[in-house]
């Protein structure tokens, strides 16, 4: 390959991206009051939004991130092991930690952030990470930054899992999984994973952005509905920009781990640390997620009418039982035209197409929340139920 100039490469990746109907422009969100939200000066219904129990514009953390820019600035002025650790972050970890029975914390500004951070700084060379395959694309960068060796066993194949591990002969293992699956909605077979992680000498390591806050008592997400702790799972990475409607991730585990993490992952060092504020309005969330069970409950009854109106309606869901409900259309140029459609209807649901998921699943990522009236989810289905049946493209069974 010749010299090639950057103008020529991205016009033809543009170009190859156009042909297969992969283009991703952003929307602008004009203006936002819980599920609705402004787009080109339209007001729509969102469906695709991961606020799942609506505390994204909650007056509590709203207050809380105010007061906390007041006292503390806006930055963090720097990184977390200079000068950017702040009381906010410390009070933060401490509660998370006691909350969910872990000796510490770790806060970081982001959840792609933080698995770089772990794997990076916990896996080297000559070592193994075995993953689901369909793990957020951030676990999958992690173990490629760490230069462990990377296996991915079959989605949800505990076995498959547990001979990837046996075939290990040297160096330490980690097996890591999703705890709900971003994309698809299941969750992982955790308490099976425990075991074989147990049994094979792995540290398990879950990450659990969309369980917690809306699975289990008090939101405790994957880890308690599968009645496991910190001793089955000895880290635990919770990021904070879904059902805590703000911004950031919580890592969980013991001192001995995170502070490891703390003082040698790449991504954590050196980087400017989260703003105080968001640490606090976050603060605010967790007593809200804590104490709002009607929050879950409300979201839960809108996944059974969701679920039962899409089966009366011939709507082919995946097996989920979580706000996040999957409509895979196969194609790009279906799941783009299904979008076109429900956003002429007056609903806002991108078309998720590869890379984010696998080659020929294109989809609807419907997501729901506790913000959405019955209503709105007995409009999505007409909708969808025209957009969908209506399409010439055949549905895959
Ligand atoms: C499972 C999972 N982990 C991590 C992330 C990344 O978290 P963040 O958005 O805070 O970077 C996401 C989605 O964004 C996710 O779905």
């Amino acid at each position: 390959m010749g010299r090639i100039r950057f103008a020529d490469r991205l016009a033809l990746a543009r170009a190859e991206r156009a042909a297969r109907d992969a283009l991703r422009p952003r929307r602008v969100i004009e203006g936002r009051e819980g599920t609705r939200v402004l787009v080109d000066g339209r007001p729509l219904v969102n469906f695709c939004g991961n606020d799942y129990l609506g505390l994204g514009q909650h007056l509590d953390l709203v207050a809380a991130l105010q007061e906390g820019a007041a006292w503390h600035g806006v930055g963090s002025t720097g990184s977390a092991l200079v000068c950017g650790h702040h009381a906010e972050h410390a009070a933060l970890e401490k509660d998370f930690a006691q909350w969910l029975g872990y000796e510490r914390g770790l806060y970081f500004g982001s959840g792609y952030q933080a698995n770089l951070a772990v794997m990076q700084s916990l896996l080297a060379e000559g070592d193994v990470c075995v993953q689901d395959k369909l793990n957020h694309a951030c676990l999958l960068d992690g173990a490629r930054l760490s230069g462990a060796e990377l296996k991915r066993y079959p989605h949800g194949d505990v076995e498959a899992a547990m001979r990837q591990l046996m075939s290990r002969r040297e160096g330490a293992a980690m097996l890591a999984t999703d705890g709900v699956f971003s994309m698809d909605g299941d969750q992982a077979p955790l308490a099976d994973l425990a075991l074989v992680a147990r049994a094979q000498d792995a540290l398990l390591y879950v990450d659990d952005a969309h369980g917690i806050g809306v699975l289990g008592p008090e939101g405790r997400g994957s880890l308690a509905v599968a009645s496991l702790g910190a001793r089955e799972v000895p880290l635990l990475l919770l990021p904070l920009g879904k059902a805590f409607g703000g911004q950031g991730a919580m890592l969980l585990g013991s001192t001995a781990l995170v502070e490891h993490v703390a003082e040698t992952a790449r991504p954590y060092l050196f980087t400017t640390a989260p703003a105080p504020a968001m640490a606090a309005a976050m603060r605010a969330s967790l007593k809200l997620v804590r104490k709002e069970a009607w929050r879950r409950a409300k979201l839960m009854s809108l996944v059974m009418r969701f679920r039962r109106g899409a089966a009366a309606r011939g709507l082919p869901l995946q097996e989920s039982f979580t706000p996040i409900q999957p409509l895979v259309l196969g194609d790009n140029a279906s799941a783009l035209a299904a979008s076109k459609a429900l956003e002429a209807a007056g609903f806002l649901v991108a078309a998720i197409r590869p890379p984010t998921v696998p080659e020929g699943q294109a989809r609807l990522r419907i997501t729901l929340s506790a913000d959405h009236a019955e209503a709105d989810i007995d409009g999505l289905l007409e909708a969808l139920a025209r957009a969908v049946n209506d399409s010439p493209a055949p549905i895959p069974a």
